[in-house]
């Protein structure tokens, strides 16, 4: 059976369907596993994933190279490019979204005529600490505020995206809000007068459908570390392929020499395909071990885990609500990734609700200004929400959180 053959109906109850998956992942069986946004659980296979490399390396040695070693970030991409529908050979692996911004910012010029970068405040910071270097090379920097903390509106966004504008560097769903934004709308405006999107999908690519070819987007970057459960060291960036036949990045190294082995002196003469996307050496083992996140997550499918996460994530809304917590973000599920945010009071300190709910062996995580952020994924139970409920009331309740104020946890 083909992996996409075995994809689990939508219709089956909430709790059926996450157990056909829970045994596959180690973590499920003590804790209760609510914080995928920030590093999804690991798929058992990941061990037969990096055994496979240990052994290769071991018996193999330096012909492992020409074993799948070397071209790892391609076909790597290739098992990647599956989830998103994009073409073979478009997607290139790197280490994280910072090189990979890098990359597609030393592959453009900032003209005065075509010199705007368009975001918004609600970017992910390392993106913007990327961009907003290009200032020292004539790039101007056009950041769209949030009135709420929660998102922008979208006709905001597009009235900033203009002839001027080289590129639009934006997040698919937002990291603190999980605010998801319209990227329809917003590749279909870049379209119009000629600007480029670079869609960040790190906090959509697994629990929120997306589609490269359908949404004509031209750029996609993210990693593996959250909804794909792929680990840390695995990021990707597809480029549009007619778009990527142009692309030059300065930031760049002999991987992405067409003749990389004749160790041409010289400039660089970059190679055909995502390979042009690379510089060094790849990190096999990221990689490698990634691959067992990207199978589960096919075998899955992308369509039934997102029915699954606004089945939990409603429910959960509905819930907490009846128990009188604030939800910041959006409402509505069409609007929303796979994240839901809990807002805590004044005087209430968010590590310290971390740390309580650790102790009684719930993970999610904090951000400031955005609450406690929980992710339901595919493998998460309805009873493991109502156990997370009704701690978070005692937690208020007894104000018992505080027995750990002054922690200083940082995941
Ligand atoms: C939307 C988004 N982009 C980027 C990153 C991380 O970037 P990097 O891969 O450079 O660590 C995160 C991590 O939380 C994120 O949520």
């Amino acid at each position: 059976m083909t992996p996409d053959a075995s994809r689990a109906s939508v219709d089956e109850s909430p709790d059926v369907f996450a157990e056909r998956w829970r045994g596959r992942f180690p973590i499920l069986a003590s804790t209760t596993y609510l914080v995928t946004h920030s590093l999804g659980a690991m798929p058992g296979t990941v061990y037969d994933k990096l055994r496979a490399y240990a052994d290769q390396w071991a018996t193999r040695g330096v012909r492992a190279w020409a074993e799948g070693w070397w071209d790892s970030p391609i076909t790597v991409g290739n098992s990647l490019a599956r989830i998103m529908n994009a073409p073979e050979g478009s997607v290139a692996m790197h280490q994280n979204v910072s090189t990979i911004e890098a990359i597609v910012a030393s592959a453009l010029t900032f003209p005065p005529e075509r010199n705007k970068v368009v975001y918004t405040s609600l970017n992910f910071p390392t993106n913007m600490y990327v961009w907003e270097g290009y200032r020292r090379l004539g790039a101007e920097i056009c950041v769209v505020e949030s009135e709420d903390g929660v998102g922008v509106p979208t006709e905001r966004l597009l009235a900033a995206i203009d002839e001027r504008t080289r590129v639009v560097p934006v997040s698919h769903v937002l990291f603190k809000s999980s605010y998801l934004q319209d990227a329809a709308a917003i590749c279909a405006r870049a379209r119009e007068v000629g600007a480029l999107v670079l869609l960040d999908t790190y906090q959509s690519l697994g629990t929120v459908p997306v589609d490269v070819q359908e949404l004509g987007v031209d750029m996609i970057c993210g990693g593996s570390v959250k909804w794909l459960c792929g680990g840390p060291g695995a990021a990707y960036l597809y480029v549009r392929p007619d778009l990527l036949r142009a692309l030059e990045p300065l930031v760049t190294g002999w991987a992405a020499h067409a003749a990389p082995f004749a160790f041409e002196s010289g400039p660089q003469r970059f190679a055909q395909g995502a390979r042009r996307l690379l510089n060094g050496s790849p990190a096999v083992p990221a990689l490698l071990a990634a691959t067992a996140g990207y199978e589960i997550i096919r075998e899955v499918g992308v369509d039934a885990i997102r029915a699954h996460s606004i089945h939990l994530t409603e429910w959960l809304r509905g819930e907490l609500s009846a128990r009188g917590f604030s939800l910041p973000s959006p409402a509505d599920p069409e609007r929303r990734g796979g994240t839901l945010t809990v807002g805590l009071r004044q005087d209430e300190h968010g590590p310290a609700w971390v740390a309580a709910l650790e102790r009684r062996g719930i993970l999610v995580d904090h951000r400031p200004g955005a609450g406690l952020r929980v992710s339901p994924h595919f493998y998460t139970r309805l009873d493991e929400l109502a156990h997370f409920a009704e701690t978070l009331s005692e937690l208020r309740r007894t104000r018992s959180w505080a027995e750990h104020a002054g922690g200083t946890k940082a995941y």
